[in-house]
C-alpha cells in the first residue's frame, strides 16, 4: 500500500481559516466534539472491519483514527489533504499509536488526478471539507468515481446558520454576521450541509440513500472558546475583505468575553452537522 508522498503543494490556497498552530489545535478539539455524530453516521452506512476507506480533507487525522480503528489492521485508510505538513504529522502519529493501516497523500481536491492510491474504495468520506471548496459539485462527481460498486460516498458538513445563543446578544449576532459575510464574499456556502442532498443530484450521483442530522446545545461558557478560536482564524480574511475592522473586532472580543463571565445562562447552539450518503449499486 502507498504510504506517504514527497509531493509539495503550495498551500497559499483559499482556505478561510488559516494554517496556524492555534488553528491546528482548534481542528483537533473540533474533531473530538463531532466524534459521536461521525460514529453514528459510519454505523448507519455499515462500516466493517477490513474495509478500504478514503478520507478527503483529513487534516488533523482524527477521522482517520476513527476509521482505522473501525476497519482494523485488515482494512486501510488513505487520507488526502492540501496541507502536507499537517497530513504527514498526523500520519506519523496514527502509525505509531494505532498501526500500519494508514497512508496519506498531499493533494488539492479541486484538481484531483483520475487515479488515487488504493482506489476504488468501500467508503469515500469527507467531514467539514466540502464547505471550504470552490467547486463542490465537480469534486463530488470525482469522489463518486472512486467508490467501488456496493461502496458508499458519505459527506458530513455544517449548516452554520444554526449557530446562535439564546437569548441573542450583540456579540453573538456580530459573530454570525462576520462568519456568514466572510463565507458569502469568498463564494463559499456556510449552509453546505443542508445543500448537500441537492448537490448529490446535481453531480449526477442521484438522490441520497439517506441523511442524518446531529445538533448540540451547550451552555454559552462551553462554546465560548471555540467561537473565539473560529473568529480569530477567520479574522485575517474578514479584515482583508472589509467585513470588520480592528476596532470592531476588539469590541466584539471584549463583549464576548464579558458575556462568558456573565452569570446569565446563555444557551449556545453549535452548527448542525448533516450527513448525506449514497450507496453505489453493486
Ligand atoms: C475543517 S478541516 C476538517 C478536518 C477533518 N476532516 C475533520 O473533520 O476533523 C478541513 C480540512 O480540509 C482541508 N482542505 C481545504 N481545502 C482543501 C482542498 N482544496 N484540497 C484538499 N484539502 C483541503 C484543509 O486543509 C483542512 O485540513
Amino acid at each position: 500500500m502507498t504510504s506517504t508522498t514527497s509531493m509539495t503543494i503550495d498551500i497559499q490556497d483559499q482556505y478561510l481559516l488559516g494554517r496556524t498552530s492555534a488553528e491546528y489545535q482548534r481542528l483537533r478539539a473540533q474533531a473530538l466534539l463531532w466524534e459521536v455524530s461521525t460514529v453514528r453516521a459510519l454505523q448507519a452506512i455499515g462500516i466493517q472491519e477490513g474495509m478500504n476507506c478514503l478520507e478527503v480533507g483529513s487534516g488533523p487525522g482524527e477521522v482517520m483514527r476513527l476509521l482505522g480503528t473501525m476497519v482494523g489492521p485488515e482494512g486501510h485508510v488513505t487520507g488526502i489533504d492540501i496541507d502536507e505538513r499537517l497530513g504527514e504529522e498526523s500520519l506519523h502519529i496514527l502509525k505509531t499509536t494505532i498501526g500500519p493501516q494508514f497512508s496519506f497523500q498531499a493533494l488539492d481536491l479541486e484538481t484531483l488526478p483520475t487515479h488515487l492510491p488504493n482506489a476504488p474504495y468501500d467508503l469515500v468520506y469527507a467531514r467539514l471539507t466540502m464547505i471550504h471548496l470552490n467547486n463542490p459539485v465537480a469534486v463530488l462527481r470525482h469522489l463518486w468515481s472512486f467508490v467501488k460498486p456496493g461502496g458508499t460516498l458519505l459527506i458530513q458538513d455544517y449548516d452554520m446558520s444554526y449557530v446562535h445563543t439564546y437569548p441573542p446578544t450583540w456579540a453573538t449576532d456580530e459573530f454570525e454576521r462576520v462568519l456568514f459575510q466572510t463565507f458569502d464574499i469568498s463564494g463559499k456556502d456556510y449552509r453546505m450541509g443542508s445543500r448537500m442532498p441537492g448537490l448529490f443530484v446535481e453531480a449526477g450521483i442521484g438522490a441520497p440513500t439517506n441523511t442524518d442530522i446531529y445538533g448540540l446545545i451547550e451552555p454559552f461558557q462551553k462554546i465560548y472558546p471555540m467561537l473565539v478560536a473560529v473568529y480569530r482564524s477567520l479574522l485575517p480574511a474578514a479584515l482583508k475583505m472589509g467585513v470588520t475592522t480592528e476596532q470592531q473586532s476588539n469590541r466584539f472580543l471584549t463583549e464576548l468575553a464579558e458575556q462568558a463571565q456573565n452569570r446569565t445562562y446563555y444557551t449556545g447552539s453549535w452548527p448542525l452537522m448533516i450527513a448525506t450518503w449514497k450507496q453505489k449499486v453493486g
